[in-house]
């Protein structure tokens, strides 16, 4: 049963939530697939999408999202909007908030914005859902429940089937939101997580989160069935964690030789950007065994099923055809 008002953070996510998504993704994964991918779902409802921060594949993936189930999608570019004539963001999301909004959906270089916001929300406009696209180094759950969806469908087709797996985390953990709604999906449904990176940029303070840490690459490589890049933040980067990209690339750097003391089935997840040659040799990226492409495609899936289960789930709607 499906009881969150907003989605905010994996944090407190059940295994029961993990499973309602990924039951729910699967459906409208089938949907997409028909001729006519679109179902009336979020008929008469608004979308708003609040990107503070750029942002290439998960807005797209929200608006397309948003779209195949028939809600309004406004996008709102804070580059050209009164935040820039000194507006303060709770005020902005209010002017939108009055012109009449079910789900807004917010990324914000600063965590915490998307809690704030809809701590506010619940005062001002009770039935408004909010999800947290991004926020600071804190969470971005969407990406982590595709990540799951995509690892699940290829390993065993369950969720169940992802207990015991050897998953390896490998970059730039510390700046990552990514990395941090992973481990805490992974960690709760039984997989077996290893950080690798430089010490900088890997803390062992993450050992408290359940998993391995790792200082090398080798280890955390050894027999996983799946490695998961994640891209150097440095955008985020207060001072200099690293002496250069070539030498990261050198230690830490996916390449099809390094995969090889990997399980022989091995496959290679990166929620992207990627920066070629960086965290990834080019030949990891135009290989079979990468996910990249899937992560992207069951992103809007996914998207569905969050904007589908906030939105009022099954008891307002049903999915037939628009
Ligand atoms: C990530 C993000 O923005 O947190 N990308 C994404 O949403 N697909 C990861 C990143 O920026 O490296």
């Amino acid at each position: 049963m499906w009881t969150r008002r907003h989605l905010l953070t994996l944090a407190d996510f059940s295994r029961e939530d993990y499973h309602t998504v990924f039951h729910t993704a699967l459906s409208f994964q089938e949907i997409l697939r028909r001729r006519n991918p679109k179902v009336p779902a979020l008929q008469g409802k608004v979308v708003a999408n609040l990107f503070f921060e750029s942002s290439t594949r998960t807005r797209s993936s929200f608006e397309l999202a948003a779209k195949r189930l028939s809600a309004d999608v406004l996008n709102f570019s804070p580059g050209t909007s009164s935040l820039s004539k000194g507006e303060t963001i709770v005020d902005t999301a209010r002017t939108l908030l009055a012109m009449g909004l079910d789900i807004l959906v917010v990324r914000h270089a600063q965590a915490g914005v998307p809690a704030l916001l809809a701590a506010d929300i619940d005062q001002h406009h009770p039935g408004v859902r909010v999800l947290n696209a991004g926020d600071g180094q804190h969470q971005h759950p969407t990406q982590a429940l595709l990540d799951v969806f995509t690892l699940a469908v290829n390993h065993s087709g369950s969720l169940e089937g992802l207990a015991g797996v050897k998953i390896a985390i490998v970059g730039d953990i510390l700046h990552s939101r990514v990395a941090r709604s992973n481990i805490q999906a992974l960690t709760t449904l039984g997989a077996e997580v290893h950080l690798a990176g430089p010490p900088t940029l890997v803390p062992a303070d993450f050992r408290e989160w359940g998993v391995q840490v790792h200082w090398q690459l080798e280890p955390a490589l050894s027999q996983a069935r799946f490695v998961m890049a994640l891209r150097l933040q440095q955008e985020r980067m207060q001072s200099h964690f690293l002496p250069s990209l070539r030498e990261y690339h050198q230690f830490y750097g996916l390449t099809l030789e390094r995969l090889q003391s990997c399980d022989p089935q091995v496959q290679v997840l990166h929620p992207g950007p990627v920066n070629r040659g960086v965290e990834l040799a080019s030949e990891v990226l135009e290989s079979p065994c990468c996910l990249v492409n899937q992560q992207v495609s069951h992103g809007v899936a996914v998207r569905m099923a969050v904007l589908y289960l906030l939105g009022g789930g099954p008891k307002e709607t049903h999915l037939e055809e628009a």
